[in-house]
């Protein structure tokens, strides 16, 4: 089994009957939904808020049952996976383009759990360049402010076209090297208009699920 199956599928045994879930986004998180719909299929009874279309249509595929925020009064437990984490759980997120509705799902979930394989811890974060959700209009500005800050955005391309986020929106690779202060970065960048938001997860994951030495391990705050 490879690192992104384990941690995604131990993050399942977080999973009570009758919970509201936040399915994630990307390759690890993949493993989660999957064998949730494995258990959803054998009677596990839960409800599922999707992080993005692409998780919407593999948990329709796996038989989950999705709801949105209007139906539900809370989320128990969102699951999510990382492109970086650091020693006090920071994240940067966001290198599936899903990163908006990944930190609105982990922000209104009681519990965040993050999974992650071994090539995702970082002594401090920002080498793996920083996805800025950014709106369309005025998208060459919102750039030059964002490079005043000390990094060099890169529009993300499908092909030679804008990447599109599902939300409409333009994803700019950020990449600063290194990020001396996550928190004061993320108010930083979300303070300029045109800033939808950043990939920057401070202070919001409550458990990582990872791997060291080829064992799984479980780090909380
Ligand atoms: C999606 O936008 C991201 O935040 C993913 O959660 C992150 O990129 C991790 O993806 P993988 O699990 O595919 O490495």
């Amino acid at each position: 089994m490879n690192e992104k199956q384990m941690v995604g599928e131990k993050a399942v045994e977080y999973i009570k009957d009758g919970m509201v879930v936040g399915l994630g986004t990307g390759s690890t998180a993949y493993y989660t939904i999957t064998k949730l719909g494995e258990l959803v299929r054998n009677g596990f009874n839960i409800k599922g808020i999707p992080t993005s279309e692409q998780t919407a249509a593999l948990a329709v595929e796996q038989g989950i049952t999705l709801v949105d925020f209007k139906d539900v009064n809370q989320i128990d437990v969102a699951i999510d996976g990382a492109d970086e984490f650091d020693a006090d759980l920071n994240l940067i997120k966001g290198g599936g383009g899903a990163l908006l509705r990944e930190k609105i799902i982990a922000n209104a979930a009681s519990i965040f759990i993050v999974i992650a394989d071994s090539s995702k811890g970082a002594k401090k974060l920002g080498a793996f360049p920083l996805p800025v959700e950014i709106v369309t209009f005025g998208a060459d500005m919102t750039t030059k402010k964002i490079a005043e800050l000390g990094c060099e955005p890169k529009l993300r391309l499908t092909g030679n076209q804008p990447f599109i986020t599902d939300n409409g929106n333009y994803i700019l690779d950020c990449d600063f090297k290194h990020i001396e202060s996550p928190k004061e970065m993320e108010l930083q960048l979300n303070k300029i208009p045109g800033v939808v938001e950043n990939g920057l997860f401070v202070n919001m994951a409550d458990r990582l699920i990872t791997i060291e030495n080829g064992e799984l391990v479980e780090k909380t705050k």
